[in-house]
């Protein structure tokens, strides 16, 4: 057989043994830009917060509650939100700072509030050691040691990440360095610095969220056949700036997009997910997994109307003749759209601002002799995994123990991490209390818009990720940090380790 027949042949034979266990055809049947007239509701800006400052600190209200949304015209959704019904507020903070919060569960269930992509005391994370019981008021403080960056924050609570976060639980948030003065990038708030959180959902009939109703989505993770930004479904956004900066999270619980614009104009990427890149790059087209966060200047023109998409990427080399999980890394073959942009009436210049100035980084302590820790990540395929059991998803042969830790890193010293990728899907890695460093994948330097401030990186299959770091300014014997895949589905079955820092 060809390469060709042999594909087409396994996924016949894939399609076959799942049966009715698939899910409907995704995004295909929603449709491509044809049925852009659907595209006209309005986007919705989370509001912002900037605390209470007295007494030398920041300090914030927040309250995690459940609400009702209507996502689709004529239903209600049943969902979780931070001050608010679904998902929360834009949480700005100053580097430099000292920040309070006070988070009063009113939920019905317990849960967690994670900082993700904040360097920060262990017991302040709110990580699954940090449970918020039903009624109860946790009241985290640290300080904001870190450059001007697009962080979030989420529920983290202990094999019930995915369900709390599907529902709503989470939130972006900023931080500002006013000795930054921002460099000459666009700033005002909902106009031309927008926030993207890219969610896939699906809905049963009643308009409830529909999750993890076939054995796909719990190997694969959720993904849902609609796309909602900031909460928004068929959005679009009447941009009036000719420069705007969009800062774009994938807040999906599994879904890897691959961003590209209908008419597949170029755009800057300035940031990674913990602040600037190195150097500002050029491309058209951003591939942004799980937890990721990128910021991006795009340039419109008067009369523009441009989609925001998903542009299938070629498949994986690694990914190919394992059979039915080579089907499910194919998740995303398809493209489809995400959000409409029009520009009726727009100001403002087209120059990019002159001072974007290159940051580099120095990883030179990394090219010595250091620590260097492996990290395999695999997904057995037993009849435990197909039964839905938590102990198919590993990392170095091992499924999350909340009693046992897996790494103790010393303060200050650099370390090199290094995964490698022996499942059939890929997985976004992500460490806790940490901007890391790419240094490398499969050998390879990464590319420039990997060269900058990391806190969760794309592993493919078959791959391996040299990550640079060090863990700074907080040591604690006793309480772990995470370390996981966030794809949360993988994550709540096990593919989660602990570290200290001492
Ligand atoms: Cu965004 Cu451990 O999580
Ligand atoms: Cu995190
Ligand atoms: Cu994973």
């Amino acid at each position: 057989m060809t390469t060709i027949q042999r594909r087409d042949f396994l996924k016949k034979s894939t399609l076959m043994s799942l049966g009715a266990a698939l899910p409907p055809l995704l995004l295909a049947a929603h449709g491509a830009e044809a049925q852009s007239n659907n595209y006209r509701n309005p986007l919705a800006i989370p509001p912002e917060v900037t605390g209470e400052y007295q007494g030398g600190r920041r300090a914030f209200e927040l309250s995690l509650e459940h609400g009702q949304t209507q996502f689709l015209s004529g239903a209600n959704t049943p969902t979780i939100g931070i001050n608010g019904a679904y998902l929360g507020p834009v949480i700005r903070v100053n580097r430099g700072e000292r920040v309070s919060f006070r988070v009063r569960n009113r939920l019905a269930a317990p849960t967690t509030l994670h900082w993700h992509g904040l360097n920060l005391p262990a017991v302040m994370d709110g990580g699954p050691h940090q449970v918020i019981g039903q009624g109860e008021i946790w009241e985290p403080e640290f300080e904001i040691r870190q450059s001007a960056s697009t962080l979030w924050y989420h529920s983290h609570i202990h094999r019930g990440t995915g369900p709390q976060v599907y529902q709503g639980l989470a939130g972006l948030l900023f931080i500002d360095d006013p000795g930054l003065v921002s460099q000459g990038l666009p700033t005002e708030y909902g106009v031309d610095d927008v926030p993207l959180i890219i969610q896939d959902r699906s809905f049963r009939r009643d308009g409830g969220f529909l999750y993890l109703s076939n054995m796909h989505d719990r190997m694969a993770g959720m993904h849902g056949n609609r796309i909602l930004v900031n909460g928004t479904y068929d959005p679009a956004l009447a941009v009036t700036k000719r420069l705007t900066r969009f800062r774009i999270l994938n807040g999906s619980n599994a879904r890897i997009y691959n961003l590209a614009f209908s008419d597949n104009r170029s755009f800057i990427q300035i940031a990674s997910d913990g602040g600037f890149l190195d150097t500002p790059v050029v491309v058209s087209a951003l591939r942004l997994a799980p937890g990721e966060r990128a910021e991006i200047l795009v340039q419109f023109d008067r009369g523009d109307r441009v989609f925001l998409r998903h542009k299938p990427l070629p498949r994986p080399a690694g990914a190919m003749g394992m059979g039915m999980m080579r089907m499910m890394a194919a998740q995303g073959t398809q493209p489809f759209p995400i959000m409409a942009f029009t520009a009726a009436d727009i100001s403002g210049d087209l120059t990019i601002p002159p001072d974007l100035t290159p940051n580099p980084t120095d990883t030179s302590a990394f090219g010595q002799t250091v620590t260097t820790r492996n990290f395999r990540l695999d997904m057995s395929m037993g009849m435990g995994m197909m039964a839905g059991r938590a102990n198919g998803f590993t990392i170095n042969g091992q499924s999350f123990d909340m009693g046992r830790i897996d790494v103790v890193s010393k303060r200050g010293e650099p370390e090199i991490w290094r995964f490698y990728n022996g499942s059939p899907m890929p997985h976004p890695i992500h460490i806790h209390n940490i901007q890391f460093r790419v240094l490398s994948r499969n050998g390879n330097p990464p590319s420039s818009n990997e060269r900058g401030p990391k806190d969760t990186v794309l592993v493919d299959p078959d791959e391996t990720v040299h990550l640079g770091l060090r863990f700074e300014h907080y040591a604690d014997e006793r309480t772990p940090y995470m370390f996981h895949c966030h794809n949360l589905e993988h994550e709540d079955q096990g593919m989660m380790g602990q570290f200290v820092v001492v």
